[in-house]
């Protein structure tokens, strides 16, 4: 390399590091990962062992619905949603279990009954004294999950982030911007090494579009396969994924779509971590 070359890297690496320290995103800011910040494995399976047993003793919540759960494995239960706390939070801890959807399909949850579960963890979280900042990470990415695991509809409540976005021509709008970011970030080796090179790019957009109005609480117009199996073999590693995270991040900002409305958003983007990487960290 040339030190022409190099001087231009060093720029473009100035004009990311400054661009990341400006942004207030949790998601993307320079800091420790939400994980470190929880006191990783360690503190977040003491976090998760009382959050458990106080959400299992909660009527509100009815964990094992009518008791057709009575005899779950609850220490497994507990190790399973620690990984997966860990693993959405940035650690390097890989979650192998069913992805929210599936491994919620059929207890027909209602709204009222994961806010009162979302209640408990804020509890819980306030008795081992996690810093207001933390919790309200933590609380976000859970509720990032609600759309997946309630079943039955919410009469009401704020309207979906979907249409607060703009709709799916708002969402058109991003990712048109945002897949050709993405495809040329060397971080995101998108292409797999030339694997997907022959890829239907426009069609791709298209399929994004419809999953991220499905995820965002629009029109469940999403017909694929669920992101696990999308990616399952491409040995997506976690800072691969982070660095997509980053161009979904920049892209909003392009857009200047409010703070709040990224921060959701990047939530949700967030919550399918454990899905798409297959790689720690
Ligand atoms: C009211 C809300 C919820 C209820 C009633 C509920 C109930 C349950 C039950 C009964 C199981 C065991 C299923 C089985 O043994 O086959 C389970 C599994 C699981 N849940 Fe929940 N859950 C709720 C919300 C959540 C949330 C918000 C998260 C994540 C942030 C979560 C993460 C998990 C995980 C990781 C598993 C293990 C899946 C596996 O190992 O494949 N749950 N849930
Ligand atoms: C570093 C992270 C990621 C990489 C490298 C990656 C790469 C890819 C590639 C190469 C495909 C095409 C697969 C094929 O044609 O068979 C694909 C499909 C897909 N990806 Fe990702 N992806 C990543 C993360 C994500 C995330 C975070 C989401 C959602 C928020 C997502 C949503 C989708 C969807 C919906 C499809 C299916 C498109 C279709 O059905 O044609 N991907 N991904």
């Amino acid at each position: 390399m040339n030190h022409g070359e190099k001087s231009v890297k060093k720029k473009y690496f100035l004009f990311i590091t400054l661009s990341l320290t400006l942004l207030t995103s949790s998601a993307i800011a320079a800091e420790n990962s939400l994980y470190q910040r929880l006191g990783e494995k360690r503190g977040i399976a003491a976090v998760v062992d009382s959050f458990v047993n106080l959400a299992a003793s909660d009527t509100k919540v009815n964990f094992t619905r009518d008791g057709k759960f009575k005899g779950m494995d609850v220490p497994y239960l507990k190790g399973q949603l620690t990984d997966f706390i860990s693993m959405v939070t940035g650690g390097p801890v890989k979650y192998v279990g069913k992805d929210m959807k599936t491994a919620h399909a059929g207890m027909k949850i209602k709204s009222t009954e994961f806010d009162a579960l979302a209640n408990d963890l804020a509890l819980t979280l306030d008795k081992f004294k996690v810093p207001a900042k933390e919790k309200k990470e933590l609380l976000t990415l859970v509720a990032s999950t609600k759309n997946t695991i309630v079943e039955q509809a919410i009469s009401s409540g704020p309207r979906p982030l979907y249409d607060r976005l703009g709709g799916r021509g708002n969402l058109e709008v991003i990712v048109d911007a945002f897949v050709p970011l993405a495809a040329k970030d060397s971080r995101v080796n998108f292409f797999r090494n030339g694997r997907f090179k022959t890829m239907d790019v426009q069609l791709f957009k298209v399929h994004l579009v419809d999953f991220l109005a499905m995820a965002t609480g629009g029109p469940k117009a999403y017909r694929g396969a669920n992101m696990k199996a999308v990616h399952s073999g491409m040995g997506i590693t976690g800072a691969e994924f982070d660095a997509l995270a980053e161009d979904f991040s920049i892209t909003f900002d392009r857009f200047k779509i409010p703070l709040k409305l990224k921060d959701e958003f990047m939530a949700i983007a967030a919550s399918t971590k454990a899905d798409v990487v297959e790689v720690s960290p």
